[in-house]
């Protein structure tokens, strides 16, 4: 353990440590390493034959025009397109698909294509054919998050680059990808809570930074603002957006009341890391308002925040026909003009939709907007087209080689197996029954309305997959008498009438997997759920099931939302349970995997199981995080949840135990005026905390702790570091959270083996508390540090943060 001396320089804090970490060689399992290389040969024949491309060399008229000069920046070349448009043909290139110029030799471009887990098809600039059938299906984003594994999503993005490159280069997908989702996972109930990677801020954070960076890097070492891009990210939906359909109220109506404590705090993190650290070419505002104001027309939040504070080198995007849903489904302008004018002033650059192209011509005519401001979101947009090489030819960029036998690679399909067995979360082992015996089970019976769920495991937002392999046939690779029940028609469970079966096939068998859950009909896009039980008949099923099982019964949940399944509790039989999202393309073989053996599952779960009565409890329309008693309002998600909950945030077994130690860790962080400045900063409050927002920035602010991580047997396994941080009450900031966390690592260790893994925690970012006015404050005082979930045996360290003289006295 050490001390920190930090001292206030100027606008900045920086520090100086008075003890350097002891070296511990090579055993240190460094952070976030990305060594995956692209391998850009391809012993194939050139695919790329007819694709449109834009200052085509057989056109010599448009190709010499300055907009198609590689040696001018892309802002002058983008500038110069633009200055030679029409007013017309300008309002025809703000919308998706844009019109293109072909007096200009700009062919049209279709914007929309999706890629939240895979190559999609939900967009219209991408498709399927018999040269590209399908394409690699990773699981759905909160399984993947459930990995708490930063190089995996990032070769998850660049696995899907590759691939829609590839079908770029025959014409069967677009450069513009509008995902990741992004949104916090606020609410259990959210339709939407699949796409995202959870409720936690920071790993939803560094989730975005890793995917974007994966799908947009060049190489490794790109990742630099105004570089080419390899394909363009889109973090979405901007802002505060999590509630599609509830009792009613759906999202084109929904006023989101946000504090600015919230939005500091829980809102805004992740669209922040997501422009600043993984340099996302685009932002999608989204259809609801915050505090009134519709997102695509508020001038704070795009053009102040996104591009003002964040810098943005990219577009901002609307939602699909968000500007015309505030028009037509609020009312918030008296005319269609109006309504454009106000999105373009506030920094909209690209509609998805036809608004713009319809009525920008007349918002410029009625002086409603100056044709500068178009101008310029046309600039914006051009850029990443031409970083994008949109503008050159297409054989002389650095993925010409990649065509359809890359799409689908036994590695890429390896890759999504991996982030399934990865994410899987072990939630009951009961008298260590898991992993089940390969040679003691004779009979097996696979029961349950997703037991031989294909489609269902590829959840929204997804193409065609490569293949599939469901839990059936991927149990039965094991055993080979294998009985399957259905149990229920489908998931919503509305009778009883395939009970009889299915407990006979569950008598006549060893053991018994029971995979029930949901699917998009109870959770989805427009469709949050009401209730958190098990629909219909479900909870009866497992328990018939169950009482007539000779041996064990597994019980296997197919969902991305939290489930209450606290009746499982008094159910005999049920010796273990899993948690295995929707798990894409090949879940099947990765649950079997893990229930057999082969995989010992260490995802640990992106969100916490509220009981039923949390959301009888709760409305949804309700954005605030913190709990309020006078009001009987409980708080939102681990930081601020104040009741019971079956299963918290980071909980995850192993078939191994792991044990954890600090190994080095600052003490005391001191932090003091730099006296010989003639005019120290007076940030300190009341000897209370220090008023991080007065400073222009922390340089280097950061320390590392060093934890140990014992594998106890029995089984090599991956286990994963979570950092929490519970700061110290404070009179200066109210509402601080229960616990934060402030770092993960996930390290793989084998049986009787030690690994170090080192966590940096940036001082200033992430053991501050923000106010009720959205400020940020260091609170002087002791903080402590929580080494992993309640589902392990946590350990505990103080720091004390002091601007005190008792330092100096020693
Ligand atoms: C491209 O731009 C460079 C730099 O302005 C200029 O020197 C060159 O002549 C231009 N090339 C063509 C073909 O116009
Ligand atoms: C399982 O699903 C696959 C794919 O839909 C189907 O071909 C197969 O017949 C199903 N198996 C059973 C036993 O119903
Ligand atoms: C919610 O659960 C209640 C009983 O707890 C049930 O009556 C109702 O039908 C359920 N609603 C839905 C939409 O599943
Ligand atoms: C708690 O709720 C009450 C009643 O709505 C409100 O007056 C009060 O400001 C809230 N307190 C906090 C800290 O938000
Ligand atoms: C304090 O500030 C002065 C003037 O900027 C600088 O020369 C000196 O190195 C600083 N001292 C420390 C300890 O930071
Ligand atoms: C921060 O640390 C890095 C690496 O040690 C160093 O290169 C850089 O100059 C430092 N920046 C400041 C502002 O002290
Ligand atoms: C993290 O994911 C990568 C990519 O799949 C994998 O190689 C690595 O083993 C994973 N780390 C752990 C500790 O499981």
């Amino acid at each position: 353990m050490y001390k920190l001396l930090v001292y206030i320089n100027d606008q900045s804090l920086y520090y100086f440590s008075n003890t350097t970490l002891t070296s511990f060689g090579n055993i240190y399992t460094m952070k976030n390493q990305l060594l995956f290389l692209y391998i850009f040969f391809s012993f194939l024949i050139l695919q790329i034959t007819s694709q449109k491309h834009a200052c085509d060399k057989g056109s010599p008229k448009t190709s010499n025009f300055p907009f198609c000069n590689t040696s001018l920046s892309y802002e002058s070349r983008a500038k110069d397109l633009v200055s030679r448009l029409t007013l017309q043909e300008k309002s025809q290139q703000l919308v998706n698909p844009s019109t293109g110029i072909s007096r200009l030799g700009v062919p049209a471009y279709e914007w929309w294509s999706e890629a939240l887990h895979g190559v999609s098809n939900v967009g219209p600039g991408t498709r399927f054919d018999k040269r590209v059938p399908g394409a690699t299906s990773f699981p759905a984003v909160i399984l993947s998050a459930a990995s708490f594994n930063e190089s995996l999503w990032y070769k998850m993005g660049q696995v899907v680059s590759n691939e829609a490159r590839a079908m770029y280069n025959v014409d069967l997908a677009g450069l513009t990808f509008w995902s990741p989702n992004v949104n916090v996972f606020r609410d259990p109930r959210w339709g939407r809570g699949q796409e995202t990677p959870g409720e936690d801020p920071l790993v939803v954070s560094r989730y975005a930074v890793n995917y974007v960076r994966g799908l947009q890097e060049v190489d490794d070492e790109a990742s630099v603002k105004g570089d080419r891009l390899k394909v363009s990210s889109c973090c979405k939906h901007y802002t505060a957006y999590d509630l599609d359909n509830w009792k009613g109220v759906d999202r084109f109506h929904f006023d989101a009341k946000v504090t600015k404590q919230d939005l500091e705090d829980t809102y805004q993190p992740p669209f922040k890391s997501c422009v600043l650290e993984g340099h996302v070419s685009s932002v999608m505002c989204s259809y609801n308002r915050v505090n009134g104001i519709p997102t695509c027309a508020d001038p704070d939040l795009l053009q102040g925040v996104v591009r003002g504070q964040w810098g943005l080198d990219g577009y901002i995007v609307s939602d699909c026909d968000s500007v015309e849903v505030y028009y037509n489904a609020i009312h918030y302008t008296k005319t269609p003009e109006d309504a454009v004018a106000l999105a373009l002033k506030a920094g909209l650059n690209m509609n998805c939709g036809d608004f713009l192209r319809k009525y920008t011509v007349n918002a410029v005519n009625l002086k409603k907007v100056d044709v500068s401001i178009v101008d310029q979101a046309l600039v914006y947009n051009y850029i990443v087209l031409m970083r994008l090489g949109f503008f050159d030819n297409p054989k002389s960029l650095p993925f010409a080689n990649l065509g359809p036998s890359d799409v689908c690679t036994k590695e890429n399909q390896q890759l999504a197996l991996e982030a399934a067995k990865q994410g899987i979360v072990l939630l009951e082992n009961n008298k260590g029954t898991l992993p089940l015996s390969k040679t003691k089970i004779k009979n097996l019976a696979v029961i349950g309305p997703n037991a031989n769920a294909t489609t269902v495991m590829i959840s929204n937002y997804a193409g065609i997959p490569c293949r599939y392999s469901s839990p059936l046939q991927g149990l039965q690779k094991y055993i080979s008498s294998v009985t399957y029940a259905r149990g229920c028609s489908d998931v919503k469970c509305g009778n009883q009438n395939l009970f009889a079966a299915a407990v006979k096939a569950a008598a006549s068998a060893d053991a018994v997997v029971l995979v029930v859950g949901l699917d998009q009909s109870i959770e989805a896009e427009g469709l949050d759920r009401v209730n958190l039980t098990l629909p219909g008949f479900q909870e009866k099923l497992v328990k018939d099931v169950a009482a007539a099982t000779k041996g064990t019964l597994i019980l296997v949940i197919m969902a991305a939302g939290p489930i209450d399944i606290s009746f499982t509790k008094s159910v005999r039989n049920i010796g273990g349970i899993l948690w295995v999202g929707y798990p894409g393309q090949d879940g099947g073989n990765a649950i079997a995997q893990v229930i057999f053996g082969d995989y010992n599952p260490g995802g640990r779960s992106p969100f916490t199981w509220y009981p039923q009565s949390y959301v009888d409890q709760v409305p949804m329309t309700d954005m605030n995080m913190r709990a309020n008693s006078s009001r009987n309002f409980p708080g939102r998600t681990y930081r601020f949840y104040n009741g019971k909950s079956l299963y918290e945030f980071g909980y995850g077994l192993s078939y191994s135990t792991f044990s954890t130690h600090i190994a080095s860790a600052p003490s005391t962080i001191m932090i003091q005026n730099n006296i010989t400045i003639s005019k120290p900063l007076d940030i300190f409050l009341d000897d209370q905390a220090i008023d991080i927002s007065t400073i222009t920035s922390c340089l280097n602010l950061t320390f590392s702790l060093v934890i140990g991580v014992k594998n106890n047997g029995p089984f090599d396994g991956s286990h994963v570091v979570l950092v929490f941080w519970k700061p110290p009450s404070s009179e200066v900031v109210s509402g601080v959270p229960i616990k934060q966390l402030i770092g993960f690592e996930r390290v793989h260790v084998k049986v009787r083996m030690t690994e170090f893994v080192k966590v940096k925690i940036d001082i200033c970012k992430l053991l501050s508390n923000v106010d009720s006015d959205g400020k940020r404050k260091l609170v002087i005082g002791k903080h402590t540090i929580l080494i992993g979930s309640s589902s392990e045996k946590q350990v505990r360290h103080h720091i004390d943060i002091t601007n005190g003289e008792e330092f100096m006295s020693e």
